[in-house]
């Protein structure tokens, strides 16, 4: 459904890179005008460039409750109002083995932007929405950490799973303005974020150990295809719109069946071991 978006204005945080990027390229081409909101200027000027008058660039910290103001004051002095808010940006913790040895030292900067940042974007997003009183969309951008509990990256994890459920809260709070609220649970994307890049290794090594990664990640998954953040830009895609006007407070899983179930047949392993003790007669 080409122009899906026309007329509508969205901000996009974390909107410079990754499944921020991919998402301000689809509703940008589905007719959307965008304001991108990022802490790496560069990526995020050149972005907004390229996109023409379409799309705007702010540099916006979103665990900085004054930049989330200003970022709403932009859509609405350069676009007119904000129709679509995606609360995207997101960063990885410290990736200890074991809580033991966390040092906890990024668990502030982790809750900061992961939920601060999208409380704060909902909710001066929201009082603008209201304000128009023609609804709105909110969407947050949690990930599978937050849903299920799991061996390390506890504050990330934490802090997902506080977003999944403030996104579900919310929603009920802000369904009577029209507005919904929904959460994106991405599983494994290739981007930076997810890369565990070795920084300095030749390309060669890095594409090596990207395809080390790729493996862990798909043995987890029923659907063997690697996520791409285009994958998560379409389901954001389809939120924003109003093919979804009745669905709020979802999370959407979006991660090739890894909530879905195990994906290794145990039966198979459990009637070998049978075998093995029992022989063939048992
Ligand atoms: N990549 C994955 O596998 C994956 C899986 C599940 C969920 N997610 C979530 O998706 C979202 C986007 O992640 P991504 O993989 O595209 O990451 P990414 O690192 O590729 O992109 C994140 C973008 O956010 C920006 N950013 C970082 N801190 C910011 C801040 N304080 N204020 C504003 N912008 C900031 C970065 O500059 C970057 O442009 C995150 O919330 C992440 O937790 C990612």
């Amino acid at each position: 459904m080409a122009g899906e978006l026309q007329g509508q204005v969205a901000v996009v945080t974390g909107g410079a890179g990754g499944i921020g990027k991919a998402t301000v390229e689809l509703f940008a081409r589905e007719g959307a005008r965008i304001v991108i909101a990022d802490i790496n200027d560069n990526a995020g000027q050149a972005l907004a460039d390229r996109l023409g008058g379409a799309a705007r660039y702010q540099h916006t910290d979103v665990s900085d409750r004054e930049q989330i103001d200003a970022l709403i004051d932009r859509a609405v002095a350069d676009f007119g109002g904000v129709d679509i808010m995606f609360n995207n940006a997101g960063i990885a913790c410290a990736a200890f083995p074991h809580f033991l040895d966390d040092t906890l030292e990024d668990f502030q900067r982790v809750i900061a932007v992961n939920l601060f940042g999208p409380m704060a974007g909902t909710q001066a997003a929201a009082r603008r929405m209201r304000a128009q009183g023609a609804g709105g969309v909110i969407l947050n951008n949690a990930s599978i950490a937050g849903l299920r509990a799991g061996q390390a990256m506890m504050t990330y994890r934490a802090s997902k799973a506080a977003l999944i459920h403030f996104s579900k809260s919310v929603a009920i709070d802000l369904a009577q303005y029209g507005i919904r609220v929904n959460c994106l649970v991405p599983g494994h994307i290739r981007t930076p974020l997810s890369a565990f890049e070795a920084k300095g290794a030749p390309a060669e090594t890095a594409q090596r150990l990207e395809q080390a990664i790729d493996t862990v990640y798909l043995s987890n998954q029923p659907l063997k295809r690697r996520g791409l953040p285009e994958d998560v830009a379409e389901a954001a895609l389809f939120l924003a719109g109003n093919r979804a006007r009745q669905i709020t407070g979802i999370a959407l899983p979006i991660e090739a069946g890894v909530t879905a179930g195990d994906p290794v047949n145990h039966l198979q392993d459990i009637l070998a071991a049978r075998l093995r003790v029992l022989g063939p007669s048992g």
